[in-house]
C-alpha cells in the first residue's frame, strides 16, 4: 500500500490547532493555505466516491470533516464540466485549493447597502483560473462564483470556518439584483 505523506486526519489536526490559536482571518489564511495546498497536492487519499457529482446542482459536496458545532468544516467538491455555482458568499472564511482540472473563479462586490431584504446589487470583479495546487483565501463577506471550464470533472478542497449550510449565507443573481438563501446538497 502506498504511504500517504499528509492525510485528511493530519490536516484536520492542524486546522483545529490553527483555529484554536488564531482568531484573525488573515493569520488563519497565512498558516492554513500552505497546508490546504499540501493536502490538495498529496496523491493517494482521493477515492472514486469523491468524484460523484450531484447532477441537479452540478457538483458533489463531500464532507471530509466538521465539528459537532459545524466549525472547522472540510469538503471535497467535484464539479461537472460546464457547471458551477451562482455568485455567493459563505457567511464565514473560506480556503479553496485546486486538486485537478480548471475552475474559473469570478469575484463579485456588493455595492448596495443590504437594507432591502432579497435585493442585492453586485459588480463583477477579477477572474482567475484555479488549477491543481493553487489556493484562494476568501475572508468572511467575500462573494465569488465558481465554474468548471474544462471538459473533465474538476476537484477542489474547500475549508470553511463553519459548514456553509449553517451560516445563513446567500446566493446572488446580479442581473435580477436578488439575494436568497443558499443551501447545498451534501453528498
Ligand atoms: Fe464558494
Amino acid at each position: 500500500m502506498t504511504e500517504i505523506n499528509y492525510s485528511v486526519a493530519e490536516y484536520v489536526e492542524d486546522l483545529r490547532r490553527i483555529t484554536a490559536e488564531e482568531t484573525d482571518e488573515k493569520a488563519i489564511f497565512q498558516r492554513l493555505a500552505p497546508l490546504a495546498q499540501k493536502l490538495a497536492t498529496t496523491p493517494g487519499w482521493i477515492t472514486d466516491k469523491h468524484r460523484h457529482c450531484d447532477k441537479a446542482q452540478g457538483f458533489g459536496f463531500h464532507t471530509l470533516h466538521e465539528e459537532d458545532d459545524h466549525t472547522n468544516a472540510v469538503f471535497l467538491l467535484s464539479w461537472l464540466p460546464d457547471r458551477g455555482t451562482p455568485a455567493h458568499d459563505h457567511g464565514t472564511w473560506a480556503v479553496v485549493a485546486g486538486i485537478e482540472g480548471e475552475e474559473k473563479e469570478t469575484m463579485w462586490t456588493r455595492v448596495d447597502d443590504a437594507s432591502t431584504p432579497g435585493h442585492a446589487e453586485l459588480t463583477k470583479g477579477t477572474e482567475a483560473i484555479m488549477t491543481a495546487g493553487k489556493v484562494s483565501c476568501l475572508p468572511s463577506g467575500d462573494i465569488h462564483a465558481v465554474w468548471n471550464v474544462a471538459d473533465e470533472i474538476s476537484m477542489s478542497l474547500h475549508t470553511y470556518g463553519k459548514h456553509v449550510n449553517f451560516t445563513d449565507r446567500s446566493q446572488f443573481d446580479p442581473e435580477a439584483k436578488t439575494a436568497s438563501p443558499y443551501i447545498v446538497t451534501v453528498d
